[in-house]
């Protein structure tokens, strides 16, 4: 498998961004990026899409940068000259397809109905995108398609979010799930990167299906308690709440020793998934 493919695969949630303007890129990017979703579909669905693929590349090193709803050969050729690391269809297109291959290019071609999936697995393509999944009938149809398509994975796009992507990764031909939910035009209004990182980290917290109730923490104060729960937070890739406790060393010993075993089984999890 291509090792970018593979990359996103263990990831596993794909946000997807529409900018109005490009000096957002990067800002989103970092802002994913706390959250340990080192990837973001920048959509060329306005013309601001190559610019912030540029500004992400150059400015975010390690992130990867897909370029979205590609829909000619000359958009594809824009964005490899960008530094997009990956290319999405909305459809499967031969022609883009091909020039994928020529040209080195990671590619997860949009399919709803069996003859488009089809015709990708014969092209060489068994990572694709199921979209607009909500409209074509959801997980339900997913399900249907492992019988006849075993070797193909998916990652649906359209109309998934924290709240339902769980009835879709319960499908074992569905490696990822996408979307615009983390990245929303409300929070790129506001310029609120933090909610993005928020929503982001609750979305990663839901695909690799864990939640830690309570962490004991003894610090000197609330401030310093705060901001070792944020690291925490962060290498475990979650959301953080805040609450009280005593401190009590035992507990801790206890919970760092829980969430040591518990990572270790989340990284298998993850790494079994991407492999599946
Ligand atoms: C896509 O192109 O994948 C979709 O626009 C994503 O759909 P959503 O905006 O409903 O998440």
């Amino acid at each position: 498998m291509n090792k970018v493919i593979e990359k996103l695969k263990q990831i596993g949630v794909i946000p997807l961004a529409v900018f109005k303007d490009e000096k957002q890129a990067v800002p989103v990017a970092n802002a994913l990026s706390k959250a340990r979703i080192d990837t973001l579909e920048v959509t060329l669905r306005t013309e601001k899409g190559v610019k912030a693929i540029e500004e992400i590349k150059k400015n975010c090193p390690g992130f990867l940068a897909g370029a979205g709803t590609v829909k000619t050969v000359q958009q594809a050729k824009e964005v490899k000259e960008a530094g997009a690391d990956y290319i999405v269809t909305p459809a499967y297109d031969e022609t883009i397809a091909n020039w994928c291959k020529e040209n080195d290019m990671p590619l997860l071609p949009g399919v709803t109905t069996p003859y488009e999936i089809q015709k990708a697995v014969s092209n060489g393509f068994t990572t694709l995108k199921f979209f607009p999944a909500e409209n074509y009938g959801g997980a339900k149809t997913l399900k249907a398609l492992a019988g006849p398509f075993p070797e193909v994975s998916f990652m649906p796009t359209g109309g998934i979010n924290t709240e339902n992507m769980g009835n879709y990764l319960a499908n074992s031909n569905v490696s990822m799930v996408g979307g615009g939910w983390i990245c929303s035009q409300a929070l790129l209004e506001k310029a609120d990167y933090e909610g993005i990182t928020n929503k982001a980290k609750e979305a990663l917290q839901k695909f690799l299906g864990y939640e830690v109730v309570h962490v004991g923490i003894n610090t000197a104060d609330t401030a310093e308690g705060e901001s070792v729960a944020e690291s925490i937070g962060n290498v475990f890739k979650m959301p953080v709440y805040k609450g009280e406790s005593e401190p009590d060393l035992k507990s801790i010993i206890l919970k760092v020793l829980e969430n040591m075993v518990m990572w270790q089984l989340i990284q298998t999890a993850s790494n079994l998934r991407s492999i599946i």
